[in-house]
């Protein structure tokens, strides 16, 4: 996106770096850019470094190397209050004697600018708190709190939101419910919003643009979309929702430009993988296929979208959601695979544990992933 004179206010940050005094590198030569007016989701498990990422965008943390700009300005070693950059924490102060608009107005009376009290009227019109604006804050429920907080740093009018697990301290249905106000919010202002969580269904539902971070690296950046159906390593496969991760052995390629598919063997079943979905350039690697993509049938059934083909799997384990049911499947080669089934009622019940099932998967959903890196990174424990 560009202002009117054609020049974008993206940020960007080029071979960032930071190596704390005690000698860990949490952040490293980290390259990203952020499209102005973009929600942009930082996603990675705790201590990968994202909070380092966003001090440093603040100006509380100075980058032992690499460069931060806000279109064509240099912000690396700007003063943190000078920087068109606001934080929303997790952990919000706010005023416990002050109202909740004078919270609010709090900022721009200080920097002395008139109109505050409008300011204020349009901001918390945008947050839904004209109601609470008399209140105490310790008369507000904790999503109300975090509004507050939010619309402390809108009414700033940064050009840049940071905002560091902001609903952490919230229970589940609210916090659903705020990504939702979240979400409304950064449309309306139009601001760019980086949005920093470990909660992958968090920065799904509500970012343009997810970027995984891993050990104080991006391993892999784009739309929700790319990244569930294309993840390019055993981490982001795992990270964001669950793969089954199969030893293959890769036989050659077939065909050229979008058609061109990858032959790979799976314990003696050859399988097919489009070349865009192949993320090594090793001989041996790891097909893999998201649970919800991978169909059953007992043994001798027609399955209804053959693809892959294998028999002889044996169903080990199932668990009924409602919505549906996650299966274990044993493998012939002895290898446990999970496959999620919707529940849409045409099989009138559940396939027994215990029962010979067929296994299939339409090869446009499988991918190959690099045999060197580990086939659990990743996985969340629960
Ligand atoms: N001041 C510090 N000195 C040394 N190590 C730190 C300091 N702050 C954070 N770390 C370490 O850097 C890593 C990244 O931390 P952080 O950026 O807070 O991660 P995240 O926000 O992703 O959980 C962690 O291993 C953490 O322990
Ligand atoms: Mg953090």
């Amino acid at each position: 996106m560009s202002l009117a004179d054609g020049r974008t206010r993206d940020l960007r940050l080029a071979g960032l770096h930071k190596q704390y005094p005690n000698g860990f590198a949490a952040v490293q030569s980290l390259d990203l850019e952020i499209p102005q007016g973009s929600f942009f989701a930082l996603l990675g498990p705790s201590g990968c470094g994202k909070t380092t990422t966003l001090r440093m965008v603040a100006g509380l943390e100075v980058p032992t190397a690499g460069t931060i700009h806000i279109g064509d300005q240099d912000i690396t070693h700007e003063k943190p209050y000078k920087r068109p950059v606001n934080t929303v924490f997790q952990n919000y102060a706010l005023f416990p004697h002050l109202t909740i608009a004078e919270n609010v107005e709090f900022g721009p009376r200080r920097r002395g600018e008139k109109d505050v009290s409008a300011q204020a009227k349009e901001i918390l019109e945008l947050t839904e708190l004209t109601e609470q604006a008399s209140k105490k804050p310790a008369q507000l429920s904790g999503g109300q709190q975090q509004r507050v907080a939010l619309a402390r740093a809108l009414i700033n009018r940064p050009e840049v939101l940071l905002l560091d697990e902001p609903l952490g301290a919230l229970d589940l249905k609210l916090r659903r419910a705020m990504q939702i106000e979240l979400k409304r919010i950064q449309e309306e202002v139009g601001l760019t919003f980086v949005h920093v969580t470990h909660d992958q269904e968090e920065a799904m539902t509500m970012a343009d643009t997810v970027a995984v971070m891993n050990l104080g690296v991006i391993e892999q950046m784009g739309t929700p979309y790319e990244l569930y159906t294309n993840p390019r390593t055993t981490f982001v496969a795992n990270f964001l929702g669950r793969s089954n991760l199969i030893k293959g052995t890769v036989l050659g390629r077939e065909g050229s430009g979008a058609d061109a598919v990858v032959k790979v063997d799976m314990h003696g079943t050859v399988v097919t993988i489009s070349a865009a979905r192949v993320h090594t350039e090793s001989s041996e690697g790891w097909v893999g296929i998201r649970p919800e993509k991978v169909l059953i049938q007992p043994e001798g059934t027609p399955i209804d979208a053959p693809g892959d083909h294998f028999s002889g799997a044996v169903v080990t384990g199932s668990s009924y959601i409602g919505v549906s049911t996650e299966y274990e499947l044993l493998m012939p080669w002895g290898q446990e695979i999970t496959c999620f089934e919707q529940n849409t009622g045409r099989r009138g019940g559940l396939v027994p544990v215990g029962t010979r099932v067929d296994v299939s998967w339409r090869p446009e959903f499988a991918f190959l992933l690099d045999s060197s890196q580990d086939a659990e990174a990743g996985i969340q424990e629960t």
